[in-house]
């Protein structure tokens, strides 16, 4: 029997509120409006940017919320007005959306859209419809959105703007990574870092996002890839993907950013933070070179005092750039990235440590919490 313009009711994760694991209930999912589609989530990941909302130290709480944004799913149904995806497609929830129409979606310089702009913060970003409103209803209380995917549910509705149709030979389980950790690390490295052949770079924190930064930094051809991380369980896996040095910045006895410019007469040319939090990112920019060096902010650093650059800093030639999904441009590139993928260009699976059913997540989540996952896939 068709579920089309039909309620669902499925089972999600709801975060109830602050510090509280998450509760697996049974929700309501409304029928997608104009230009929003409802997708059947088969796999979602977690990410580090999901456990900020449960324990958020700057940003403004949304509770009840379904998070989640890293997933791969098929499309349940469409609403009125959608052109690109129809039901049984396989696609990726985009949490940065291409719109297509505004000033930044028409230049190439940027994977920004301006429907992100009405954000005021960027963890609690999307946190409705377009319409204001909710899809998802628990206990007669409507649920917040996240990101523009909520993905920790059987079904989400998401706007057109936010979805990558992909091949249906796809394999939903190991590509859903493309909707956050991978691309994003991957795409800094490729795409914002502009990581040239024979170059040195770091990388601050070895998690999904970390890793993919040293994964597209080594396809870039870099000649020397440092990589760093207060956690020395990460090095193993970074030298496997490609990480020529590994260091721990508790086991110096001078700051990290020093022992860097000595490994490599005078700093490295590309610092990648993928660590968020202002102890990495004074590091990473400080361990590039003067002259040309360039650093490269993806963490989301959002539970401390931030950055603060010196003016020297900046004269004596250095640069310092950001990204959000790793430059890129979700419905034109997805496609793209899932082909790279199918023609083994790059390796999802190792970034994989851990499968669990849905019902799982809040082990999962301490996982996470504990250093001992890359990425948990989670199957419903
Ligand atoms: N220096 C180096 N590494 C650090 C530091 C630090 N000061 N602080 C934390 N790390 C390491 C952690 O040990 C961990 O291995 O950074 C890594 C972050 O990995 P994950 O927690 O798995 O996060 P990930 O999902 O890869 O996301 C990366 O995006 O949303 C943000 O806050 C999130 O900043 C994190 C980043
Ligand atoms: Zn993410």
């Amino acid at each position: 029997m068709s579920t089309k313009g039909k309620v669902i009711k499925c089972k999600a994760a709801i975060a109830w509120e602050v510090g509280k694991p998450l509760c697996i209930e049974e929700v309501e999912v409304a029928p997608p409006k104009a230009h929003e589609v409802r997708i059947q989530i088969i796999a979602t990941a977690l990410c580090h940017t999901d456990a900020h909302v449960i324990h958020p130290k700057f940003t403004e709480p949304i509770f009840p919320v379904v998070l989640g944004h890293e997933a791969a799913g098929i499309v349940e149904s469409v609403g009125p007005g959608v052109t690109s995806v129809k039901p049984g497609d396989k696609v990726i929830p985009l949490y940065t959306p291409q719109c297509r129409k505004c000033k930044f979606c028409l230049s190439p310089r940027t994977n920004f859209c301006a429907k992100l702009s009405r954000v005021k913060n960027l963890i609690a970003d999307q946190e409705l419809m377009e319409d204001k409103t909710s899809r998802f209803t628990c206990k007669g209380k409507p649920v917040f959105h996240f990101l523009g995917t909520s993905t920790f549910s059987q079904y989400t509705v998401v706007s057109d703007t936010n979805l990558a149709k992909i091949d249906d030979d796809a394999n939903l389980e190991k590509v859903c990574l493309l909707g956050c950790g991978f691309s994003t690390g991957y795409g800094a490295a490729i795409n914002i870092a502009k990581v040239t052949p024979g170059s040195t770079c770091a990388v601050f924190g070895l998690g999904g996002v970390g890793l993919s930064a040293v994964i597209g930094c080594k396809a870039a051809g870099a000649s020397r890839i440092i990589a760093v991380d207060i956690n020395s369980e990460k090095f193993t896996k970074a030298k496997a993907l490609g990480a020529t040095d590994c260091l721990n910045p508790r086991d110096l006895h001078k700051p990290v950013q020093e022992v860097i410019i000595e490994m490599t007469d005078g700093g490295v040319d590309f610092a990648l933070d993928c660590a968020g939090g202002a102890e990495a990112m004074k590091a990473a920019l400080e361990c590039t070179t003067v002259g040309w060096g360039s650093c490269t902010l993806v963490g989301a650093a959002i539970d401390d005092k931030g950055l603060t650059i010196s003016l020297t800093d900046l004269l004596t030639g250095r640069t310092i750039n950001g990204t959000l999904f790793g430059g890129w441009k979700g419905i034109d590139s997805i496609p793209k990235l899932f082909t790279d993928y199918k023609n083994k260009k790059f390796n999802l699976d190792a970034l994989v440590t851990h499968t669990l059913p849905f019902d799982k997540i809040n082990e999962a989540f301490d996982l996470m919490y504990q250093g001992k996952s890359i990425r948990t896939v989670l199957l419903f």
